[in-house]
């Protein structure tokens, strides 16, 4: 027997077994089983952490960060997944590339976190948005990436990242509030002091970032039912949620902001809304260990905001089950709450939360379930 002969036969013996497995159907999921594994139509598990659902045709599209099994830099990128039933997905591979450009804002190594994905009727073209750190900086940049495709899995053409509104007061900051603006100086109050709350809420670091631009992390969009799309953002070092509306065709801001919570620490914001109202769920800031679940409403986008108590009922409520919101989904007359369990010493081993919100009292909860299913 030659030796080539030999090697192919040889090669052909492993390959074989790992063919048939990746060919074998996988079972079909009838159930979302928060915390668990969630193989994709390949058996792997689902890759796409602090991801959104858009809902374009018949099908929905997942979008979430790959991550590696030991680092939460982005060596891949925006992964893409879709189903038409919610429960069994197909893996569409990466729809946003992390670059081996050096000068490339989205060079791989870069973190890359968040990305949510809306289409716009009129361009036809699927809008992608993220939270952005420049490789090499930790999160010392706070920018938002904005990338493009003409379909829904892509592949996304990234366009720009920068910081928020240079140059632009929020709305709410009118021309008397100029006057406050100027009492501010940055280096008389002690963080985390009474004082400096309050300097912070009247616009410390709004004034500070005025010319640079605004810091921008943790986030999600909303289209609202007039068509207009907003970026919902942690800012302002975390410590302000800024609500920017966007252009009509999706790519920028349009500089029109508000500022929601001012001082009040919050990070992962997940929207949506019922019967009229805005509803926001959003988490406290303790990286990647999980915290009490935080919840807003308000009869406009632009506000004003009220915030309740912790909206998760049920075992580990006082840290919202494990996890962290990402994304809320409206699904017919229903809406899901989505999360992230982060497992930052295996990331790509992270989990998911998926549960159905109810409404008390006209207030949305949150109930843990170890499995449900779509009504
Ligand atoms: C979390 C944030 C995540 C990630 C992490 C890093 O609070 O929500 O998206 O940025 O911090 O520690």
């Amino acid at each position: 027997m030659n030796k080539l002969f030999l090697s192919l036969s040889l090669a052909a013996l492993f390959a074989l077994p790992t063919a048939l497995l990746s060919q074998q159907p996988q079972p079909q999921r009838t159930t979302i089983r928060s915390g668990e594994l969630w193989p994709d139509d390949s058996g792997q598990h689902i890759n796409a952490h602090g991801g959104g659902v858009l809902h374009y045709g018949d099908t929905y599209y997942w979008f979430g960060e790959h991550k590696s099994d030991w680092t939460s830099d982005a060596l891949v990128g925006v992964t893409c997944y879709s189903s038409k039933d919610l429960l069994n997905w197909h893996n569409c591979g990466v729809a946003l590339s992390v670059s081996d450009d050096s000068s490339s804002d989205i060079e791989r190594g870069c973190i890359l976190e968040r990305p949510k994905v809306i289409y716009n009727p009129t361009t036809k073209q699927f809008c992608m948005w993220f939270h952005l750190e420049l490789k090499g900086r930790g999160y010392d940049a706070a920018r938002y990436g904005v990338a493009v495709a003409d379909r829904p899995e892509g592949p996304y053409r990234f366009l720009y990242s920068q910081r928020s509104d240079a140059g632009i007061w929020p709305l709410e900051f009118s021309s008397e509030h100029q006057a406050v603006l100027d009492t501010l100086g940055t280096f008389h109050y002690q963080d985390w002091t009474p004082a400096w709350r309050e300097a912070v809420d009247k616009g410390l670091i709004v004034k500070r970032d005025f010319a640079g631009g605004q810091m921008s992390r943790d986030m999600t969009l909303y289209v609202d039912d007039d068509g207009k799309a907003y970026h919902i953002f942690s800012s302002e070092e975390n410590l302000t949620l800024h609500i920017a509306e966007l252009t009509e065709d999706y790519l920028h801001h349009s500089g029109r902001y508000t500022r929601v919570a001012p001082a009040g620490h919050n990070e992962a914001p997940a929207i949506f809304k019922h019967q009229g109202t805005y509803w926001m769920i959003t988490s406290g800031c303790t990286g990647w260990a999980p915290n009490e679940a935080r919840m807003f409403s308000a009869p406009s986008i632009w506000g004003p905001w009220t915030q309740h108590p912790n909206p998760c009922r049920g075992p580990k409520a006082e840290i919202t089950f494990g996890g962290q919101s990402t994304f809320i989904l409206p699904v017919g007359d229903q809406y899901i709450f989505m999360a992230d369990i982060w497992r930052p010493r295996r990331p790509s081993n992270a989990r998911y939360i998926w549960l159905p919100i109810e409404f008390e009292d006209g207030k949305p909860i949150v109930r843990w379930q170890e499995e449900w299913t779509f009504e």
